[in-house]
């Protein structure tokens, strides 16, 4: 129906949102595309503009999912949130308002997760965290989450929310393709855990 083909436009829009640009441009008058990895994401807006910029970006990104995948909650309508939800992950990726120029998936998929199931979401942020501790890359480490979410989802058993996982991680994989050539040719910059800003 017309509803549905609203809210999912809704949550594409919403995923659009270019909060990495919004924050470089406002804040620092840097488009963080043109430095880093030249991708639109939480990690190359750290890796840019430092730890708060960054923190910022990732938060926002995050909550684009959330709210993309409470939508249907808002609108009462009796659509699985994860399929709102992925639509703002095609946004984030290839953003109506950049040029479709944006990120790589990972935390916005992270909050449809966490709106659906936060103790998921609490599962793979907790490994993420430990394989960013161990490895220090957070592209492998952001791959390495999509495989477990998409375990969890297998746990969970919800048919929907494994298509939808299972697609989110794809996406994750796909959109790394130049950091797996990266890593294995070594030269995948690592987080410095100890850097001062
Ligand atoms: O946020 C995406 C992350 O996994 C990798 O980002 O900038 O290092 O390619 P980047």
């Amino acid at each position: 129906t017309l509803e549905v083909i609203f809210i999912f436009i809704a949550a594409y829009l919403l995923g659009s949102i270019p909060s990495g640009l919004i924050v470089g441009k406002a804040f620092y008058g840097i488009d963080i595309r043109e430095h880093g990895s030249g991708n639109l994401g939480g990690t190359n807006t750290f890796r840019t503009l430092g730890k708060k910029a960054g923190f910022i970006v990732t938060i926002a990104d995050i909550l684009k999912g959330t709210l993309a995948a409470l939508l249907p909650f808002f609108f009462d309508l009796g659509i699985h949130q994860v399929i709102v939800g992925i639509f703002a992950v095609i946004g984030h990726m290839y953003p109506i308002f950049a040029g479709f120029k944006g990120g790589k998936a990972v935390a916005t998929s992270a909050g449809v997760v966490l709106a659906f199931v936060p103790l998921m979401f609490a599962v793979v942020v907790v490994v993420f965290l430990i394989s960013l501790f161990i490895t220090q890359y957070v592209s492998l480490s952001s791959m390495i989450g999509g495989i477990v979410a998409l375990i969890c989802a297998l746990i969970i058993g919800d048919p929907i929310l494994i298509t939808i996982v299972a697609i989110m991680t794809i996406f994750i994989i796909y959109r790394h393709r130049t950091n797996i050539s990266r890593i294995l040719q070594k030269t995948e910059p690592k987080v410095n855990f100890f850097r001062k800003h």
